[in-house]
């Protein structure tokens, strides 16, 4: 084994950050960290190398005292092993192993983990345009903002960030340690450039996350995905039925292009969830909603509550559940609605602005995509600036759950669905919980608190899913 050369495989996903280096494997979707040590021998495989090249380097680069030559031989043979053994690196005589299918869900705590411990933002959202052909009564993007006519388009386009804008942010996040990276819209299929845009990404190491309706997906389109590093589609879907998912979106046909595209992508190993915001049409439903997803090859997650418009407008709040559909909802998917783990008082609240941040398409930097506090705009200067030095996102690091303003000074066990950002859109204070919250965390303690209900849905709402999107399986 001395003198073989060994080489990295071809589909790695990998950043350097501070020393270390972050790796998914799309061939096995396995996730890893490398330390200072891991990481150079990983990068000196860059090249076809044997152990004992690589070992002479490394002896080049650091003052071994402790270790003797033989035992670091010895170390680098074992890491080397373990390597092969997790198909990072293969002998350079074998051919490159197929590229995989990546699921972002199985890694993303430990990305978030990582991105904690070390303040930077392992995982951002890009939203790359608010044009839209779908006019679904909920969506929080103002109609105008959405509007494919031509004079609002115009007014549009003078705002939004341009691809070369795009591509700078792209390298910009990259260099801050960037792994996870979501592009929503508007409908970003739409976008005349979105492939060349999905490919930088993938070429600048990004793992991705689409946020869309799927409908402008063609079969050509779905198999170009397949070859990149997609991490998930996320596809809204807000019915078994078509009907009343059409007349949802406001587009006849919207849910057959959708549910056609999520069975392909699936088939094509894509993994797609599926997502159904939860308003009156649908709540009597949400377990056949589920029922599609299966049998399309999707996961699939719900969303609630419903929130205010961008702009404020409210209007949106009438697709909100009453008490008895909202109760009815939580008996269908108990999981989503789980009851989280009290945190402790000196718990971060959300992870806005420590590990994760958001840019609008006309450049503002918020510290999540539901956050409207903008830190400052990527045309003012560089990202990373406004990520280390805001007042604001310092302000937002510092937060603890003991800062939060009590409701009507009651004491509650936890809150389902709390959230900063929508506590700012709602009541104006990002310490104030928002009066939906509140009510949603009231109605699933009373089904907790009834002696008469059910054993299992007890269990499933004070047992919270471990992952994050609370998928409802
Ligand atoms: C704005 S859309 C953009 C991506 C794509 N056009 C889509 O619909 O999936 C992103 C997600 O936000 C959800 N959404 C839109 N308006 C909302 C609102 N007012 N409250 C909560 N979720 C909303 C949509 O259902 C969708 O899942
Ligand atoms: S498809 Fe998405 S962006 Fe378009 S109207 Fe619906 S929610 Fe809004």
């Amino acid at each position: 084994m001395s003198n073989d050369l060994f080489v990295q495989e071809t589909h790695l996903i990998y950043r350097l950050v501070s020393d270390e280096t972050l790796l998914v494997n799309s061939i096995s979707n396995k996730w890893y960290r490398f330390n200072q040590v891991g990481a150079l021998i990983f990068e000196h495989l860059k090249e076809p190398s044997s152990i004992k090249q690589v070992v002479d380097k490394l002896s080049d680069e650091f003052a071994f005292d402790e270790v003797s030559p033989e035992e670091l031989f010895a170390d680098v043979s074992e890491f080397v092993q373990y390597l092969l053994e997790e198909r990072v690196i293969r002998p350079e005589s074998r051919p490159a192993a197929p590229k995989g299918f990546i699921r972002v869900d199985d890694w993303r705590d430990e990305l978030d983990a990582v991105g904690i411990e070390l303040g930077i933002p392992t995982w951002a959202k890009i939203e790359l345009s608010t044009a839209c052909h779908l006019h679904c009564a909920h969506c929080y993007i103002p109609a105008p903002e959405r509007s494919l006519k031509r004079e609002l388009k115009v007014v549009r386009q003078e705002k939004e960030l341009s691809d070369d804008e795009i591509y700078s942010i792209m390298d910009q996040l990259a260099d801050m340690g960037c792994l996870l990276l979501t592009l929503t819209g508007g409908e970003i299929f739409l976008k005349k450039s979105i492939f060349d845009i999905i490919r930088y990404a993938h070429e600048r190491g990004f793992v991705l996350e689409l946020f869309t309706s799927a409908t402008p997906l063609t079969p050509d389109k779905i198999s170009a995905l397949a070859e990149l590093n997609i991490g998930r589609v996320q596809v809204s879907v807000y019915s078994h039925d078509a009907k009343i998912h059409d007349d949802f979106t406001g587009s006849a046909g919207s849910w057959a292009r959708s549910v056609s595209a999520i069975r392909l992508m699936a088939e094509m190993g894509l993994h797609v969830e599926l997502v159904c915001s939860i308003v009156p049409d649908n709540y009597q439903d949400l377990i056949r909603i589920r029922e599609l997803a299966e049998s399309l090859g999707a996961s699939c997650s719900y969303g609630y509550p419903i929130t205010a418009r961008t702009d404020g407008n409210p209007d949106t709040h009438s697709l909100r559940l009453n008490k008895e559909e909202l109760r009815h909802a939580i008996f269908a998917v108990p999981n989503f609605f789980a009851m989280p783990e009290p945190k402790a008082k000196t718990a971060r609240i959300c992870p806005a602005a420590v590990n994760m941040c958001s840019i609008t398409s006309s450049g503002d930097i918020l510290p999540c995509s539901q956050f409207n506090l903008p830190a400052g705009n990527v045309r003012d200067g560089q990202l990373a600036e406004v990520w280390r030095n805001s007042p604001i996102f310092s302000k937002l690091r510092s937060l603890r759950m003991e800062d939060l303003k009590s409701p009507d000074g009651a004491e509650l066990p936890g809150y389902v669905g709390l959230c900063p950002g929508l506590n700012l859109l709602e009541e104006g204070d990002f310490l104030t919980p928002a009066a939906i919250t509140v009510e949603t965390t009231r109605a699933v303690m009373d089904v907790i608190e009834d002696p008469s209900v059910d054993e299992e849905i007890h269990y499933r709402l004070t047992h919270p899913d471990e992952t994050r999107m609370r998928s409802e399986s």
